[in-house]
């Protein structure tokens, strides 16, 4: 498995959690999984297993291997200082380094030439998302001898929205082939796309729902690359990400000082008096009957923070508070910064990531939002559901294929959804959720009806194992 990140050791988003959890769910079922990250700064871990010479733009480059081995999983650092040892995993701020094609066009070669070079063979090599897109283009372009011999491509779309898109010149930069300028390989308007070589070179596409693999085969969530999609729509799959129990479970989380479960609900509101107190918003009794919707995002407009801003004055006026923790585009984080500031009863905000306050926001929160404009899958919302956190969600993508709609009538559902991408239909729904909370017996089934779904890796690790199957058997 190659890819640009891996929990615990580098984490930007949901792809770490999915490259962590789906190779050790596969490692119980008796596969043996290797991952490919790079060496970022900060990961201090690994025993030099040996070097790789690859071609770069200044000609050949060593490069080295280090691995560690975790849960029957072998996670490989691919180790060049020159490109890894940096601050952060892709850019600072907005701004991508400007080297990227190079950076991750090594991290490509280094696994295709470390995998040939392997004393076993491997049977798939599985590519997640941009930065690895290069994995299935090399395999059928020289890669495929030695272990990889028989090694068939599977590659995985986390997020159509980044492509890797560079300018054409630098296939000729990275000694790739010409002819790979070509409407039926990389080139996209003009320029190259690593995840269109991904998309194309591989035996199979995944995506990490059904929903958003029907989704990205439109128009409106193609983001360009829905003819592409559509052209291999019969190789295409989505396979729900799983969700990792192991880390996420309120009834042994070390993040939390009471724990507690389906049958014992009381450890949630310790959860909201401590997270309240850590936050600073008011928690007295009073304060703690108030619904608290947390929030915990990339804060971009992926995340319908769009959406979220047209409701900055709106949100503190509700009969609510509000906690929100993320970090992304500075215009945000500027806002709701002021929003927190003059509202410091009702709306508390951190910028920054912090896995403990997550957890902690996940077991505090009586609601939680998630208002994206799309979604191929949504870690959260799941995270929530195992919290007896009732989310209020988007219907779409990962999101509308998780949680559903408590029915006015019946009062049946895990939680509340809106279809339409405006602020009118997201205040709505968070409307109707409040309206729900005011009613202790009918919130409690909501929040046990989410706790009782499963998410566990196991199904879907399954399905993966069985697509490595067909694509190696082919
Ligand atoms: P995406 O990968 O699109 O950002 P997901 O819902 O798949 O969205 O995954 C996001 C993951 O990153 C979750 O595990 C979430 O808890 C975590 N996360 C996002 N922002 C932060 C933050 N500021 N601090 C801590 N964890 C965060
Ligand atoms: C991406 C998507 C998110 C998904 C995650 C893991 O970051 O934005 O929806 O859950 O990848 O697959």
């Amino acid at each position: 498995m190659v890819a640009s990140e891996a929990a615990p050791f580098a984490k930007t988003g949901g792809l770490a959690d999915v490259v962590s959890a789906l190779p050790r769910a596969l490692a119980r079922f008796g596969h043996a999984v290797d991952v490919v990250i790079p060496r970022y700064r900060g990961i201090t871990t690994g025993e030099r297993l040996g070097h790789v010479t690859v071609p770069d733009v200044d000609g050949p480059i060593d490069v080295s291997i280090d691995a560690v081995e975790h849960d029957g999983v072998r996670t490989l650092f691919v180790d060049h200082p020159g490109y890894y040892d940096r601050p952060h995993l892709y850019g600072v701020g907005n701004d991508d380094y400007a080297d990227n094609a190079a950076r991750f066009a090594c991290l490509a070669r280094a696994a295709i030439a470390w995998g040939a070079a392997a004393p076993e063979p491997y049977a798939v090599v599985h590519a997640h998302d941009w930065q690895a897109g290069l994995v299935p283009v090399l395999l059928r372009r020289g890669g495929g001898v030695g272990a990889l011999r028989d090694a068939a491509a599977i590659f995985t779309i986390h997020n159509l929205a980044y492509q890797g898109l560079f300018d054409a010149s630098w296939l000729g930069r990275l000694g790739l082939d010409a002819d790979l300028v070509h409407m039926s390989a990389l080139e996209y308007w003009g320029r190259i796309s690593f995840l269109k070589g991904g998309i194309v070179f591989s035996r199979f596409v995944t995506t990490v729902s059904p929903q958003y693999a029907r989704e990205i085969q439109t128009r409106e969530f193609g983001f360009g690359f829905d003819g592409i999609l559509r052209s291999r729509a019969h190789d295409l799959v989505g396979i729900l990400n799983g969700i990792d129990y192991d880390h996420w479970n309120p009834a042994r989380d070390p993040y939390l000082s009471v724990p507690y479960d389906a049958s014992r609900l009381d450890g949630k509101d310790a959860a909201k008096r401590q997270l309240l107190e850590l936050v600073g918003l008011p928690a007295g009794d009073d304060d703690r009957c108030r619904p608290l919707v947390g929030l915990i995002s990339r804060m971009v407009d992926q995340k319908g923070f769009d959406l979220l801003a047209e409701l900055a004055d709106e949100l503190p006026r509700l009969e609510a508070s509000c906690v929100l923790l993320g970090t992304g585009e500075r215009r945000y984080e500027d806002l709701w910064r002021d929003v927190a500031a003059r509202y410091p009863d009702r709306i508390a905000v951190r910028i920054g990531f912090d896995e403990a306050l997550a957890h902690r926001i996940e077991a505090g929160a009586d609601l939680f939002l998630m208002p994206s404009r799309f979604e191929p899958c949504g870690l959260n919302q799941m995270y929530s559901l195992r919290y007896g956190t009732v989310p209020v969600v988007r219907a779409t993508g990962g999101l509308a294929d998780t949680v559903r709609d408590v029915d006015a009538a019946t009062g049946e559902g895990t939680g509340f959804t809106f279809a339409e991408a405006s602020a009118a239909a997201l205040l709505a729904a968070l409307r109707r959720a409040l309206a729900r909370y005011r009613d202790p017996a009918a919130w409690r089934r909501i929040q046990l009806a989410g706790m009782r779904q499963d998410f566990s890796w196991d199904a879907s690790a399954r399905q993966y194992a069985a697509l490595y199957e067909r694509a190696y058997n082919k």
